[in-house]
C-alpha cells in the first residue's frame, strides 16, 4: 500500500479503513494501559497524527519502546475515531516499521525549545521543527500563487540568466564568476587582469536582477515576469538583507508608473488572500507564537487599497514627525529603513507606495519626469519589513537614456542591447522587483530574513 499523507488522513471521513503513514516521531508517551501514543509528522501539514501502538505489537519492547523524537517510522493500521481530545482521528497501528532511530543523547531537536539563532547552525535539521515546516509550506504557497497570479493575467514566465556580463543596478557589489586561478593571474602591463584568459573571455558576475533581460522580452511579448535567484555582495548584516535572495520581476510593455503601482497592489493582495486561504494552520502557529495579530493584519491588507504618496510628500511628513530619527530627513536623501518603517507603521499602518524619487538616488534606467529633478520610480513599503518592492517606469527615450547613463558614470557603449530596445520600436514600459524573502517575512511575521529561506547566505555565512 502506498503511504497516505497525514494532511489527507486528518481530514478523511472514512473510518475503520486500513492506512499507511510514514514520517518522523515528534513525541512518544507511554500509558500504563499497555500502549503508547506516538505523535507523527510527515511535513504535509502543521499537525501531527496520533498513532496508538499497543504492546502486543511483535516489536513493541524491542523497537517502539525505544522510539524517540526524530526517529522515522512507517505505520500500518486502521484509521479510527480518536477517543482523546485534541484530534478527531488517529491510527490504531497493526504494524510499525522503524526506518531509522535517532539517539536522544545526540539528536539536537529533542523536546526542549531551541531558539532561532541556534537553529541557524543546523539548516539541515531545522526543517523538522514546527516553525521551519510552516515557513516552507508558506514559501511554497507564495511561489505557486506567484506563478498562478501572473499566468492568469497573461504574463509569460521568462528565465533570465544568472551569470551575466552587465550590472543592472549600476551599483557594483556583484559576485564575480571566474575560472581563473587567483594564485596565478595573468595581467596586462597596466596591472589590469587579462579577462581574455577567463572562461567567458570577459569579466562575468552573478546577476543582481533579471530586469534588463526581462525588458527585452517585455518589448517583444508584452507582459512577462521573472522569478529567480539574485545575488548581492553588499556587506549588509541586517535582518532584511541576504547575499542570495529570490526576486519576482514583472515587466509590462505599454504601461506607465500608475499601472505598475496597480499591479504591485493586486499582486500583494492576491498573495495575502492566497496564504490566508491555503496556509490556515501554519499562519495560526505564527500568529500565536511569532507575531500576534498576524492573521488580522493580513486579512485587513488583503482588502484595503494601498496609500500612494510622492517622495516629496513623504519627506514633508517625515520632517514634521516628532520621532527622533538617527538620520534627519531632508529632500534628496535616500530613505533609511527607520523612515520607511515610520511611514508604513506609524503614519499609515499599512502598505505605502512612494513614487517619484529624486533622480540622483535612483538607477539610470528610471524614466525622467518633466520636472527634471525626479524619476518615475516607485517603492512599496510594508509595516515591519520596510521596502518590499522597488520598481519604475523605464526610460524609453534613447537620448534621455544615454544622458542618464553618462550622469551615472556608466558607459553607454557597454549596454548596446539595452539601447537597441530604444532604437527599434521603443515603447513605454514599466516593471518592478519584489524581494521574495521579505514577502515571506511579512506573511509569517518572522523577524530575521535568514529564517525564511532554507539555506541563508549572508556575509560570513555559507
Ligand atoms: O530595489 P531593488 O534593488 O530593485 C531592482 O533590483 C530592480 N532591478 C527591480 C526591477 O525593477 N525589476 O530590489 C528589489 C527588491 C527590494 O525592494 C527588496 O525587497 C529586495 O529586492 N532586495 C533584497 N532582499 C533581500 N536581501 C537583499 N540584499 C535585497 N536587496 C533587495
Ligand atoms: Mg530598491
Amino acid at each position: 500500500m502506498k503511504r497516505h499523507r497525514i494532511k489527507n488522513l486528518l481530514c478523511s471521513t472514512e473510518r475503520g479503513v486500513p492506512v499507511v503513514a510514514a514520517g518522523w516521531v515528534r513525541t512518544r508517551r507511554d500509558s500504563k494501559g499497555g500502549f503508547s501514543f506516538i505523535e507523527l509528522n510527515d511535513g504535509s501539514c502543521f499537525e501531527n497524527i496520533q498513532v496508538l501502538a499497543f504492546n502486543h505489537l511483535p516489536n513493541y519492547t524491542e523497537d517502539i519502546g525505544r522510539l524517540h523524537p526524530g526517529a522515522s517510522i512507517k505505520v500500518t493500521g486502521l484509521l479510527v475515531d480518536s477517543e482523546g481530545s485534541g484530534q478527531n482521528v488517529e491510527i490504531k497501528a497493526t504494524a510499525i516499521k522503524v526506518l531509522g532511530f535517532a539517539d536522544p543523547m545526540e539528536y539536537p531537536l529533542g523536546k526542549q525549545r531551541i531558539n532561532f539563532e541556534l537553529l541557524r547552525e543546523m539548516p539541515h535539521l531545522r526543517a523538522r521543527t514546527n516553525s521551519f515546516g510552516a515557513m516552507a509550506r508558506v514559501r511554497h504557497c507564495l511561489t505557486f500563487e506567484t506563478h498562478r497570479f501572473f499566468h492568469d493575467r497573461g504574463f509569460l514566465c521568462v528565465h533570465t540568466p544568472i551569470i551575466t556580463g552587465n550590472d543592472c543596478e549600476g551599483a557594483g557589489a556583484m559576485f564575480q564568476v571566474t575560472t581563473l586561478d587567483p594564485a596565478n593571474l595573468k595581467k596586462h602591463p597596466s596591472g589590469q587582469i587579462d579577462y581574455n584568459e577567463d572562461f567567458f573571455g570577459q569579466r562575468a558576475s552573478l546577476t543582481v536582477s533579471g530586469q534588463l533581460e526581462g525588458e527585452a522580452y517585455a518589448c517583444a511579448l508584452g507582459d512577462i515576469y521573472t522569478f529567480g535567484p539574485t545575488f548581492r555582495a553588499e556587506n549588509s548584516n541586517t535582518r532584511r538583507h541576504l547575499s542570495e535572495f529570490w526576486m519576482v520581476e514583472p515587466e509590462m510593455a505599454f504601461a506607465e508608473l500608475s499601472d505598475d503601482a496597480d499591479l504591485a497592489q493586486d499582486f500583494l493582495q492576491h498573495l495575502f488572500s492566497a496564504v490566508l486561504q491555503h496556509c490556515g494552520s501554519d499562519l495560526k502557529f505564527f500568529d500565536q507564537r511569532v507575531r500576534p495579530g498576524l492573521i488580522a493584519r493580513l486579512e485587513r491588507l488583503a482588502q484595503a487599497a494601498f496609500t500612494r504618496i510622492s517622495y516629496t510628500e513623504a519627506i514633508a511628513l517625515l520632517e514634521k514627525a516628532e520621532q527622533p530619527f538617527v538620520f534627519k530627513p531632508h529632500w534628496g536623501m535616500d530613505m533609511q529603513s527607520e523612515h520607511e518603517r515610520y511611514l508604513a507603521e506609524q503614519i499609515f499602518d499599512g502598505p505605502v507606495v512612494v513614487t517619484d524619487y529624486p533622480k540622483a538616488i535612483k538607477a539610470f534606467y528610471m524614466r525622467r519626469n518633466d520636472d527634471e529633478r525626479t524619476v518615475a520610480a516607485m517603492d512599496v513599503l510594508l509595516p515591519g519589513v520596510g521596502e518590499i518592492i522597488g520598481g519604475s517606469q523605464r526610460e524609453e527615450r534613447l537620448d534621455h537614456l544615454i544622458n542618464a547613463m553618462r550622469e551615472s558614470g556608466l558607459e553607454p557603449a557597454d549596454y548596446p542591447e539595452y539601447l537597441d530596445l530604444r532604437r527599434y520600436g521603443s515603447v513605454p514600459h514599466a516593471g518592478f522587483g519584489l524581494g521574495f524573502e521579505r514577502l515571506v517575512q511579512f506573511c509569517t511575521g518572522m523577524q530575521n530574513i535568514r529564517d525564511v529561506i532554507p539555506y541563508p547566505r549572508a556575509p560570513r555565512q555559507l
